[in-house]
């Protein structure tokens, strides 16, 4: 019994990377601090350096650009997180779907608009997906070599069902509508892709934390989409065949959020900590609500939950335990304002926050218009100075 008791302080040794002590459960004062895309097109050296390469999911496959990249924005602010440098959207592209970035028009797939579609994609098992990958876990080693020891690395990947919902309509915003409708109408069709990115993703995250990685974040961008009901039937009879069993819903009544997102989470949480015991997972529910965000950490076992712009941060602490890790909030729309509005945000994110574990950062990810020097003063603020 001794022993277990030193095994497990030892295990839990603060750890000098602050964002990884939040999630351990500490409140640090002030919080660390970090920022969705802090990576891009608002930083001039990123604009720069994505100039002289090819394209988008090139520059993500490339080790030496992802490197750079990915440490622009700890040289100029010293973040206390560096976000691998990547995109959601690989994962399809590795399961063999068509993927292409439109300039100014954001992601492009051919739809994934039935069961002939979805026979073809790779088979969650097959090596060619993992290989087709490799270039990520390559940039987080180099990443994790060359970051100062006190910055948290994180790797990430979407939940299944944004990632799906991207697969299904072939694109983000605002046409989610294909995927509300396959949703609506073939039900066992979206269980089984979910299914699959449930295990292809878990597979991704473990190589990105053995890799080097010291925690990873779960993008649910899309959990405000999910559709309102099931249709009472609870589907189709016919099944897709390759769907686990624990996938299956207990009862068809589940609602859209629990089955095709917050349980596929779940699986992920479950099947990660499996294979890399204690690993820190954070998931960002975007759009999901109040209620929804107070639901994350319960029923899925991440180690935290990241807040929106929409929900107001001091009533869900309020709703929450104490102890549950809460991250983001800051509207970017604030950031790009910037003055005494954006003082007011850090001021009022820091008040809902106090003596609570918090890891500061935006409840979305910044946009290419935002000045670089409201991320200047916003961290100042942050940090006292300012
Ligand atoms: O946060 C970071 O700095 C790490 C890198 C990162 C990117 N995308 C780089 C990127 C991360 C974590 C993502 C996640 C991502 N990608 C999400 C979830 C987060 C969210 O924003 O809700 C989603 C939905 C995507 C899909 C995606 N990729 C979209 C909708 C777009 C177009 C939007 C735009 O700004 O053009 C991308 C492209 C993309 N991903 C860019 C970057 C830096 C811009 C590409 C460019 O440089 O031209």
């Amino acid at each position: 019994t001794t022993m277990t008791g030193t095994q497990r302080e030892s295990e839990r040794k603060p750890s000098e990377r602050k964002v990884l002590r939040v999630l351990e459960g500490d409140a640090v004062g002030p919080p660390p601090a970090w920022m969705m895309r802090q990576a891009g097109r608002y930083l001039p050296e990123y604009r720069a350096t994505r100039a002289e390469a090819g394209s988008f999911l090139d520059l993500c496959y490339s080790p030496d650009f992802a490197v750079e990249v990915t440490l622009q924005p700890i040289r100029r602010f010293g973040f206390d997180a560096a976000i691998l440098f990547s995109d959601i959207l690989v994962i399809p592209h590795a399961l063999g779907q068509d993927v292409r970035f439109v300039e100014g028009e954001g992601p492009r797939l051919d739809p994934l608009d039935g069961r002939a579609a979805y026979g073809r994609l790779r088979e969650a098992g097959d090596p060619a997906v993992m290989t087709h990958l490799a270039p990520v876990f390559e940039t987080v080693t180099r990443l994790r070599a060359e970051l100062p020891g006190e910055t948290t690395l994180l790797g990430f990947c979407g939940a299944p069902w944004t990632v799906a919902s991207y697969m299904i309509g072939g694109r983000g915003t605002p046409d989610l509508a294909p995927a509300r409708a396959l949703a609506e109408g073939d039900t066992a069709l979206v269980d089984a892709l979910i299914d699959r990115l449930v295990t292809v993703q878990t597979d991704y995250l473990v190589r990105q934390l053995e890799a080097g990685a010291d925690a990873v974040q779960i993008f649910e961008s899309h959990a405000g989409t999910l559709p309102r009901a099931l249709p009472a039937s609870g589907g189709p009879v016919e099944p897709v065949g390759d769907v686990a069993e624990s996938a299956l819903p207990d009862a068809p009544a589940a609602d859209a959020l629990t089955r095709w997102s917050l349980r596929p989470i779940a699986r992920m949480v479950a099947g990660v900590r499996a294979r890399v015991p204690g690993a820190k997972i954070i998931v960002f529910a975007r759009g999901s609500g109040l209620d929804g965000h107070a639901r994350v950490v319960p029923e899925t076992g991440a180690d935290a939950v990241g807040v929106d712009w929409g929900v107001d941060l001091k009533a869900l602490r309020a709703a929450v335990p104490p102890t549950m890790v809460t991250q983001g909030n800051l509207h970017p729309e604030t950031l790009i304002e910037g003055g005494a509005a954006l003082d007011a945000a850090v001021d009022t994110v820091l008040a809902a926050t106090a003596g609570l574990p918090h890891i500061f950062n935006l409840g979305h990810g910044i946009t290419p218009q935002t000045p670089v020097a409201h991320v200047e003063r916003m961290l100042a603020r942050l940090r006292g100075q300012g």
